[in-house]
């Protein structure tokens, strides 16, 4: 539960993290500061971002710019990226994190309630990434691209099935852009998080007595929730330059959760000690 990588992995660099001001991103952010990057934190609720930036400024010492955006709309994108550069000189990564989520039955969706999801998840990072990767590339920077998925990005799932859409189309984009633009010195990767308490994703994906009925750490083999810290060493890592020859690849954070509920046999751990003895003796008979 501590910070993995040495003082000053991240000193000189600056990152700038879409859906900053809360919940994983903002805990992404603070270990970013408290390893010496410079941080760049947007979302569309001025007063959360403008309120994140001065904390993590007081908790670490570190510099950090809040600069409202919403990532549907390019033109707000390009605003962040000018302003960083004015304020800190140049952008070195990208942390693509904001979404937008909620459950329910398909059929239950309206068209816009589709939309908006996937407008957050796959366009808001098709558009960050385009505006931060055309200007690296015009200027000849490198640059580092961290996206962030989930495990359904790849098995699908029910009842979310407009953030599956979306972030099977940014694991997508993730492969692709590691491949084009190596070239350009601009790495591109991604992590697909198992089960992270936040306020906004608990809200939305357990609301009301679902909490109390559905525990997230049951479905994990370690029979637990994962830890902020454990997922901030891991982003810090594909950000710094330590992950220089790592390129295109997903690196699943969630306990074994996803295998676990794959695997064809996975549900015998239910079988107790004594039917296991008992089987044992009948085999073959
Ligand atoms: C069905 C819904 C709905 C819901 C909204 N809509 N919530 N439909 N069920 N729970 C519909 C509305 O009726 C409307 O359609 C359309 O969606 C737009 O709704 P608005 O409320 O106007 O949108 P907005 O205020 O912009 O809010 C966007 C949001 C909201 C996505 C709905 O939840 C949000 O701001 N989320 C941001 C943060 C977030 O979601 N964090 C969790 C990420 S967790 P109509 O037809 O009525 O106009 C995550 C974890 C993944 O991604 C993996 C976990 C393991
Ligand atoms: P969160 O706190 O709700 O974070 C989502 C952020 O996205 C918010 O700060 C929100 O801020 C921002 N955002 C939403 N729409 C936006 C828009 N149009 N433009 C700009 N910013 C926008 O939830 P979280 O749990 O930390 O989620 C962070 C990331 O982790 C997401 O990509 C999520 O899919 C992923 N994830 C989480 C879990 C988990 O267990 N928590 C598991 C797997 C993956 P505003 O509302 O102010 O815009």
């Amino acid at each position: 539960m501590e910070g993995m990588l040495k003082p000053g992995s991240l000193s000189g660099k600056t990152i700038v993290i879409t859906g900053g001001g809360t919940g994983l991103g903002r805990s992404m952010g603070k270990y970013f500061l408290e390893l010496g990057a410079n941080l760049v934190i947007t979302s569309r609720k001025i007063d959360v971002i403008e309120k994140t930036a001065t904390e993590l400024m007081a908790e670490t010492g570190g510099k950090v710019l809040a600069v409202p955006c919403d990532v549907r709309k390019y033109e707000e994108i390009e605003n962040v990226l000018r302003q960083a550069e004015t304020t800190f000189g140049q952008v070195h990564g990208v942390l693509n994190n904001a979404a937008g989520n909620f459950i329910s039955p398909t059929e239950r969706l309206s068209h816009r309630a589709f939309d908006i999801v996937v407008d957050i998840v796959l366009k808001g990072t098709y558009y960050t990434t385009l505006a931060a990767g055309k200007n690296w590339i015009a200027k000849k920077q490198p640059g580092t691209f961290l996206n962030i998925v989930t495990t359904y990005a790849w098995t699908g799932s029910g009842y979310v099935v407009p953030s599956a859409c979306g972030k099977a189309g940014v694991l997508a984009l993730t492969r692709s852009l590691a491949v084009e633009w190596a070239k350009y010195k601009i790495r591109s990767n991604a992590i697909a998080p198992g089960p992270f308490p936040t306020e906004g994703a608990w809200s939305r994906l357990l609301p009301g007595d679902l909490v109390k009925k559905f525990d997230p750490a049951e479905r994990v083999p370690l029979k637990r929730v994962g830890e902020h810290q454990e997922l901030a060493n891991l982003a810090a890592y594909l950000m710094s330059d330590y992950s220089a020859y790592v390129n295109g690849e997903v690196i699943t954070i969630d306990g074994g959760e996803w295998l676990r509920n794959g695997g064809e046999f996975s549900h015998l751990e239910s079988i107790p000690d004594q039917l296991w003895d008992s089987i044992e003796k009948n085999r073959g008979k």
